[in-house]
């Protein structure tokens, strides 16, 4: 009697935890809305021609970076997750310090501790075109590492992995990084 008598309560507990209810999921709404992919429009700084297209997407083991970026000159950019989703700024320096959301040093991005938004380097060919992609596992499109709604930096020098931002010299492009649902067949 006990037994079924558990059964039907696990049941219940299974019912209204499905999806259709009007019930509100509020822990769920605590973090934010759970996007599967989100994008930066990369728009160059004062002085500068860096512009492109970076989207993130949830994969397993983590979030996948993709980066189309021109403008560049030939080498290595820092690439950086920064602090605040304010661009307003002629030079980028608005949108903060690298995003840090576990109070750690900074360092490329193979390494751990490392902040989170350590991308580590685009490498632009001959004609300042810079392909990246990365999956990386600390990103994150909700909760505590949440990416969403931050800034995304491109800068004129090398990311050296040295402290505290790697030594990567003026921002030369940035974009926010926002919501951007794949889903919708665009
Ligand atoms: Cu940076
Ligand atoms: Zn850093």
């Amino acid at each position: 009697m006990k037994r079924s008598r558990l059964a039907t309560l696990a049941l219940v507990a299974a019912a209204s935890g499905s999806g259709c209810g009007a019930a509100v999921d509020h822990a769920a709404q605590a973090e934010g809305p759970a996007a599967t992919r989100a994008i930066a429009g990369m728009q160059p700084t004062e002085g500068n021609r860096v512009r492109g297209i970076v989207t993130f997407t949830r994969v397993p083991g983590g979030v996948r970076v993709e980066a189309d970026i021109t403008g560049l000159t030939p080498g290595k950019h820092g690439f950086h997750v920064h602090q605040w989703g304010d661009v307003s700024g002629f030079d980028g320096k608005s949108a903060g310090g690298h995003f840090d959301p576990l109070g750690t040093e900074h360092a490329l991005p193979a390494e751990e501790p490392r902040h989170v938004g350590d991308l580590g380097n685009l490498e632009a060919d001959a004609s300042g075109v810079a392909r990246y992609e990365r999956i990386d596992s600390q990103l994150a499109l909700s909760g505590t590492n949440s990416i969403v709604g931050r800034a995304l930096i491109v800068h004129a020098l090398e990311d050296d992995g040295g402290q505290p931002s790697g030594n990567a010299g003026a921002r030369v492009a940035m974009g926010v990084i926002g919501i951007d649902d794949a889903a919708d067949g665009r």
